[in-house]
C-alpha cells in the first residue's frame, strides 16, 4: 500500500521512527558528524555502524546501557557476545582494580596466565593445551597457520555465511580483504556438498573451519550429522577439523562440542571469556600444539606482546573460576530459550512473516517464513522489516545488533526477557497489516 508521500506503508512506518529517533539522540548525531573527520564514516568497527547514525553510549550499569543522549537501554546484546557478565560485574571489576593497583604491561610471565589456560582446558573437550592471542581473529590466523604449517598443504575449506573474524569473513562468499589464504566456501549444513569438497580438494586440504552455529550469519545452528560428516572426511584426508567457538563456547560448559559430543583438532576461542578485556586463544590436540612449545629445537613462533596481558588474564580467570559456573551458565541458556520461544509463539499465533533461530542464550529474528537453516535461506529475508524491528524495539528502550541478533548477559532477568517479549508483541500487534 502507498502512503500520500508515494512511500508504502512499510517505507513510510521506517521513516516516522527514524525521524523521531534523529530528533531524540542529538549529541549521538553531533558526535558521529564530529568523528567522521578523523575516521572513515566516523566508525572503528563496521558491524556498529547503522543509519543515519549510530547511538553513542556514555556508561552502563549491570544490564543497562546509557546513551549520551541520557537514554536507558535494556542490553539485550552484549557486546555481540562479549558482554557474558553484564556491565562491571563486581569480580570482574574488583580483579582490575587489584590489577591496576599491582601494576600494568609487566612484559613477562605473570601469576595468572597458567592458571587461566588450566581453566579453559578443563572446560573444552579438544583443548589439552592453549595458547592466547588478542583477538578472536587472531585466534583463527593462528589456528589456521597451525593447519598450514602442521600439514604442509594450502587448501582451506570455510562456509557460506561464516564469519571469523575481519580478515576472515564469507557472509556473502569471497572478501576483497579477506587473508590470502586458498579458500574453497560450500555451503553451511550440507553434508554432501561439504564431503564431495573436501574428498576432491583431498591431500591439498590443510583444514575445515567451521562455526557449530553460524554466529553473525544469523544464529544458524549445525545439523550434527553436517559436524559429523565434517569430522570423518578430515579425518580421512588428514586435515584439521577447526572449530571456531568464539561466540558458541557458552552454549554449554564445554561449548558447541561437548554439546554435538564432536571434538576437532583445533578451537578457537574469543569474546566473553577475556572477563571483557581484548581476548582470543586457540588450542587444541597436545602433538599439534606441543610445536609452539619454545624449548623445542625448530618450535613455530607465535609472539605477541599482548598474548598475556595480565588484565585479561587476570579478569578471565576471576570471570572463570568465580562467576560462570556450570549452573550459572546453564540458567542463562535456560532463560535464552524460553525467550526464544516466548517470540516464536507470538510470531506463530498472530501469523507473522517472522522467525527466531538460534541456541540457548543466543538468537536472531528474521523477517521471513519458512525453514532457516542456511545462509541461502536468508536471501527471503525482508530487510525493510528487520529495520522496522530495529528502530521499534530501540524507541521501546532495548539494545539489540542492527541485525536483530540477541545474547543475554547474566544480569538479564526473566522480568528483562518479559519486557522485551511485549514489546515484541506491540510490534505485531502495530505493524502486523504491512508486514506481509
Ligand atoms: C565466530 C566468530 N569468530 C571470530 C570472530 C572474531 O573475533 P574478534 O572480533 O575478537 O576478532 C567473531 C567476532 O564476531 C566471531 O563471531
Amino acid at each position: 500500500m502507498q502512503t500520500g508521500t508515494g512511500m508504502s506503508d512499510l517505507e513510510g512506518a521506517i521513516a516516522e521512527l527514524k525521524e523521531a529517533y534523529a530528533r531524540g539522540n542529538p549529541r549521538s548525531e553531533a558526535r558521529h558528524q564530529r568523528a567522521r573527520s578523523s575516521m572513515p564514516g566516523g566508525n572503528t568497527r563496521t558491524t556498529l555502524f547503522y543509519d543515519p547514525f549510530p547511538l553513542v553510549f556514555g556508561g552502563a550499569a549491570r544490564a543497562t546501557l546509557t546513551s549520551i543522549d541520557g537514554d536507558d537501554y535494556t542490553d539485550f546484546l552484549s557486546d555481540f557476545t562479549a558482554g557474558l557478565y553484564g556491565h562491571s560485574h563486581p569480580e570482574i571489576v574488583k580483579t582490575i582494580h587489584e590489577i591496576v593497583d599491582e601494576g600494568l604491561t609487566l612484559g613477562g610471565y605473570n601469576d595468572y596466565e597458567a592458571a587461566f589456560a588450566h581453566e579453559l582446558c578443563k572446560r573444552f573437550p579438544s583443548v589439552d593445551l592453549v595458547r592466547f592471542t588478542n583477538s578472536g581473529t587472531e585466534a583463527n590466523l593462528m589456528a589456521l597457520a597451525t593447519a598450514t604449517a602442521g600439514t604442509g598443504r594450502d587448501a582451506v575449506v570455510v562456509f557460506r555465511g561464516g564469519y571469523h573474524g575481519g580478515v576472515l569473513a564469507f557472509s556473502d562468499g569471497h572478501s576483497p580483504t579477506n587473508a590470502p589464504y586458498d579458500f574453497h566456501i560450500a555451503e553451511y549444513n550440507d553434508p554432501a556438498g561439504a564431503t564431495t569438497l573436501i574428498r576432491e580438494l583431498g591431500d591439498s586440504l590443510a583444514a575445515v573451519l567451521v562455526e557449530p552455529m553460524l554466529g553473525s550469519g544469523g544464529c544458524i545452528p549445525a545439523d550434527r550429522e553436517f559436524l559429523q560428516s565434517l569430522r570423518t572426511e578430515t579425518t580421512r584426508v588428514g586435515a584439521l577439523l577447526i572449530f571456531d567457538e568464539v561466540m558458541t563456547s557458552r552454549l554449554s560448559f564445554g561449548g558447541m562440542q561437548q554439546r554435538s559430543n564432536i571434538e576437532p583438532d583445533l578451537t578457537t576461542l574469543g569474546k566473553y571469556l577475556g572477563g571483557g578485556m581484548s581476548f582470543g586463544a586457540f588450542g587444541g590436540r597436545e602433538e599439534l600444539m606441543q610445536r609452539f612449545d619454545p624449548s623445542r629445537a625448530g618450535a613455530w613462533a607465535h609472539p605477541g606482546t599482548f598474548n598475556n596481558n595480565v588484565l585479561t588474564m587476570a579478569a578471565g580467570l576471576a570471570g572463570l573460576r568465580h562467576v560462570l559456573t556450570e549452573d550459572a551458565l546453564h540458567e542463562l541458556n535456560e532463560r535464552g530459550d524460553r525467550l526464544r520461544q516466548s517470540l516464536t509463539s507470538i510470531f506463530e499465533r498472530a501469523g507473522a512473516p517472522l522467525r527466531v533461530t538460534g541456541l540457548g542464550s543466543m538468537l536472531t529474528i528474521h523477517p521471513l517464513t519458512g525453514v532457516v537453516h542456511s545462509r541461502a535461506d536468508l536471501e527471503r529475508s525482508r530487510e525493510s522489516v528487520r529495520e522496522l524491528l530495529f528502530f521499534h524495539l530501540l524507541a521501546d528502550g532495548f539494545w539489540l545488533a542492527r541485525r536483530t541478533m540477541v545474547a543475554l548477559n547474566l544480569s538479564i532477568t526473566d522480568e528483562d526477557c518479559e519486557a522485551l517479549v511485549t514489546s515484541v508483541r506491540r510490534f505485531v500487534d502495530r505493524y502486523g497489516d504491512i508486514l506481509v
